[in-house]
């Protein structure tokens, strides 16, 4: 017999970046900065991300392209491997996500796409810890509490052991 499985979830919208605390305010300022120095020749979209570690300390990204298209990277990946490569100890509490266009901050939020998302969850697994998620637009802020919900039915370690056994 099948059954319907309902996936749900919650996240909070803000109208503007003033309305989050300093903390969050700060980590969105950096991702607007860290996109200003993307190297995006070819698609012209600019994105940073800034990832705050627990110690309070905030690493930056942003996507750098290639004219081997799919050898480019986002903005939220090279954010992690910045952090992961130079402070292996010091976990991701948030993540925050900008772009810039040539019209300036687009009106929407913009969210880490499926590749970026699988990373994220990585980043969970290895560290324990849920990485609070803060898209940001210029008229919307989105905060999200884990990657879980972008990305339900996940791959993950554990998936690897149990398709072994
Ligand atoms: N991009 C990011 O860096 N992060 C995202 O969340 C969405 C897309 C980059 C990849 C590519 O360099 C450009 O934006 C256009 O897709």
């Amino acid at each position: 017999m099948s059954r319907i499985i309902n996936i749900s979830f919650s996240y909070k919208e803000y109208e503007r970046a003033e309305e989050l605390s300093a903390e969050d305010q700060e980590l969105i300022l950096a991702a607007r900065e860290a996109a200003k120095l993307a190297y995006a020749p070819y698609s012209r979209f600019m994105v940073g991300a800034a990832i705050r570690l627990e110690s309070g300390r905030i690493v930056h990204g942003s996507n750098v392209e290639n004219a081997a298209f799919p050898s480019g990277i986002c903005a939220e990946r090279t954010a992690i491997a910045g952090a992961v490569s130079n402070y292996p100890d010091d976990k991701p509490v948030a993540l925050a996500i900008a772009a810039i266009t040539d019209g300036g901050l687009p009106a929407e939020s913009v969210s880490p796409c499926g590749n970026c998302r699988q990373v994220i969850a990585e980043e969970e697994g290895r560290t324990g810890r849920q990485i609070r998620i803060i898209l940001s637009g210029k008229n919307k802020i989105q905060v999200i509490d884990g990657v879980g919900p972008l990305l339900p039915l996940q791959f993950s370690r554990d998936s690897l052991s149990v398709y072994r056994s």
